[in-house]
């Protein structure tokens, strides 16, 4: 290598180390910000304190050997070769074998610790998530609930959480309540969460599923205790008929054009395929976490779900105007 060569090699590296520091920076600058809504930096149970805890234990050890790695790099660049070698074979076990052996111990013993702090026997409910490709059915087996996207808890209460899939692999996270556990297709997993107040915390699947996996997002809505009694007691009515001719088409419209087959509305339609829609009207969002649900939202994803969400199962319809303001108008009534 020539000595014009070598002496480039200064530069690049120098480039190299202030890139790091910049990635760390821009890091710190937007994933630690509080107020978003998959910040694990903004905990919302004991589950995810625990979890935040360790996150700075392990930020500030990492952050201190890498701030001295950084500077033995600096230093490694500037010092003249015989300063160099002045370190020795003893420098180097010391800090390649003896330090990082005790820095990974203590960080193991603060990992087992988080762990045991993380696990518990207690459950105040029981909420069932199944993974389907790409949305989430939510059970409530207790209560002879069923619902879709949206998982309803009271505050305070420890909920032990049965995941698996109906398709391929998924993993469910609710990023401000605690840490992420896999949904298989042939074996049940169990998380338990709790929310220390009332809010409504997003959710997303966290392990690659092929196409639509970044939009498979639910949200968690944590009642106090009488708002939640509250939404069970209007869960566990049945809809209600519809109460004038324009609802009455509507359901009509539902039922004949297709959308029957494979959604299910307690009482109308026993479709299996896609979300039950029993109270549809009352979801916060649409298409999985996608989008606010509206009227206007409902009919352009009944008109080409396609265009919105591509690859999902639901196809586009061919429906009148006229009919798909009826469904709208139905489905919207389903609170
Ligand atoms: Cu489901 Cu990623």
């Amino acid at each position: 290598m020539s000595g014009r060569n070598m002496k480039n090699q200064g530069p690049t590296m120098g480039g190299a180390v202030f890139w790091l520091a910049g990635c760390l920076l821009a890091g710190l600058a937007t994933g630690c910000r509080r107020n978003l809504p998959h910040s694990i930096l903004d905990p919302a149970g004991p589950q995810a304190a625990q979890i935040e805890r360790l996150w700075w234990e392990m930020f500030t050890v990492y952050g201190m050997v890498f701030i001295m790695t950084l500077a033995l790099l600096a230093w490694a660049l500037l010092a003249r070769p015989r300063e160099r070698s002045a370190l020795g074979p003893r420098f180097v076990v010391a800090a390649g074998i003896v330090i990082p052996t005790v820095i990974l111990v203590i960080m193991l013993i603060m990992d087992l610790r988080a762990s045991r702090a993380i696990s518990t026997d207690r459950a105040d409910m029981q909420v069932q998530v199944i993974g389907h490709g790409w949305w989430f059915e939510v059970r409530y087996p207790e209560h002879g609930l069923v619902d879709a996207n949206e998982i309803h808890v009271p505050a305070g209460s420890m909920v032990r959480f049965e995941l698996s899939s109906a398709s391929m692999l998924h993993s469910f996270w609710i990023p401000r309540l605690g840490g992420k556990r896999d949904q298989l297709p042939d074996h049940p997993n169990e998380l338990r969460l709790e929310a220390s107040h009332p809010g409504v915390y997003h959710g997303v699947c966290t392990e690659y599923c092929a196409g639509q996996h970044a939009r498979m997002a639910f949200r968690l809505v944590a009642h106090s205790r009488a708002d939640f009694e509250a939404w069970l007691a209007a869960r566990q009515q049945p809809p209600a008929e519809p109460a004038d001719g324009k609802l009455r088409r509507g359901r009509e419209a539902y039922l004949n054009g297709g959308c029957a087959s494979c959604h299910s509305i307690q009482g109308v339609s026993e479709g299996d395929i896609g979300p039950d829609l029993t109270h549809v009207g009352s979801r916060l969002t649409l298409g999985a976490g996608q989008f606010d649900n509206s009227p206007g939202g409902l009919a352009g994803w009944i008109a080409n779900p396609q265009a919105l969400k591509p690859g999902n199962r639901m196809p586009p319809s061919y429906l009148t105007p006229d009919e798909l303001h009826a469904i709208v108008h139905y489905l919207w009534s389903l609170k």
